[in-house]
């Protein structure tokens, strides 16, 4: 794993926050120096996902402003997962922030992981994103609109030498409108680094404001995703996680293939 990972998307509302703020509460509960940060200044909600208050000190824009310090403003929770959140409640100088600072001010701090939460789309944002960042975790839900955006996210990401460490397909539900994990890694032409199913308690654990991996650890969701954090450290899985891996992508290919002999 490197030190800086962007979770990005080509388009919105796929699960980036849902998964940003997992992956960190996982590598903190297993001892890592971890930090999440929320760069979707736009529409911020890595603080709603962390149960953090409205409105803090040293958030993402008073940071980006040098306003603030990264390394005296990290919030640390109960877990040890240093928290950098975007406030909801805009200053009047927050209004005119972008993220052109990014890369400068991470580079300040020497924290071992730092996953940025980043806004969807291709665009400056995401040129910042990708100077800020080592490598990239693009997230995509099975359907056709999202898988096709993140072509052109991987596209730009390949333009300017981006290191991809792999896609995430994020609730998947097996449904035969929905594009094959192979099928989706072809179009991308990047590797899967996990499969998540849909599970209606993501929702409810975001309004508990608390990461599923604490609300519901042992959760198909949240086996996939300690799946995901093993194989961006480079850990082996765990046996049965393994296996509930590979079922996962038989059910879905057997979905896949219903549909085709149907019509
Ligand atoms: N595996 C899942 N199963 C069910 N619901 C999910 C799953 N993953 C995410 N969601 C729901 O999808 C919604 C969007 O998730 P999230 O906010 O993480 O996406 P995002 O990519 O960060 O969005 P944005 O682009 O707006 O920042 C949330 O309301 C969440 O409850
Ligand atoms: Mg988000």
């Amino acid at each position: 794993m490197k030190n800086k990972i962007a979770i990005m998307s080509g388009k919105g509302g796929v699960g980036k926050t849902t998964l940003t703020s997992n992956l960190g509460t996982i590598l903190a509960m297993q001892g890592s120096d971890v930090g999440i940060i929320d760069a979707n200044i736009g529409v911020p909600n890595l603080g709603l996902h962390m149960g953090m208050p409205l409105v803090s000190q040293g958030c993402t824009r008073d940071i980006l402003l040098e306003v603030s310090s990264l390394k005296k403003s990290w919030v640390v929770n109960e877990d040890g997962l240093k928290i950098i959140v975007a406030n909801i409640i805009k200053k009047p100088s927050h209004h005119s922030v972008t993220l052109s600072n990014l890369s400068r001010v991470l580079s300040t701090d020497q924290t071992n992981y730092v996953l940025i939460d980043s806004p969807p789309g291709a665009n400056q944002d995401t040129i910042n994103i990708f100077n800020a960042c080592d490598e990239l975790v693009i997230v995509t839900t099975p359907e056709l609109p999202a898988v096709t955006a993140s072509v052109d996210l991987i596209e730009q990401a390949r333009i300017h030498n981006k290191k991809i460490m792999g896609l995430v397909i994020n609730r998947v539900t097996g449904k035969p409108w929905e594009l094959e994990p192979s099928e989706i890694a072809r179009r991308c032409n990047v590797n899967i680094l996990g499969i998540i199913p849909e599970n209606s308690l993501i929702p409810e654990s975001i309004a508990m404001r608390l990461p599923l991996v604490k609300y519901a650890p042992k959760s198909n969701a949240s086996n996939a995703m300690r799946d995901i954090a093993a194989l961006m450290q480079n850990k082996p899985l765990p046996k049965s996680n393994a296996r509930s891996f590979t079922i996962l992508n038989s059910i879905v290919a057997f979905f896949k293939k219903l549909f085709e002999n149907h019509f």
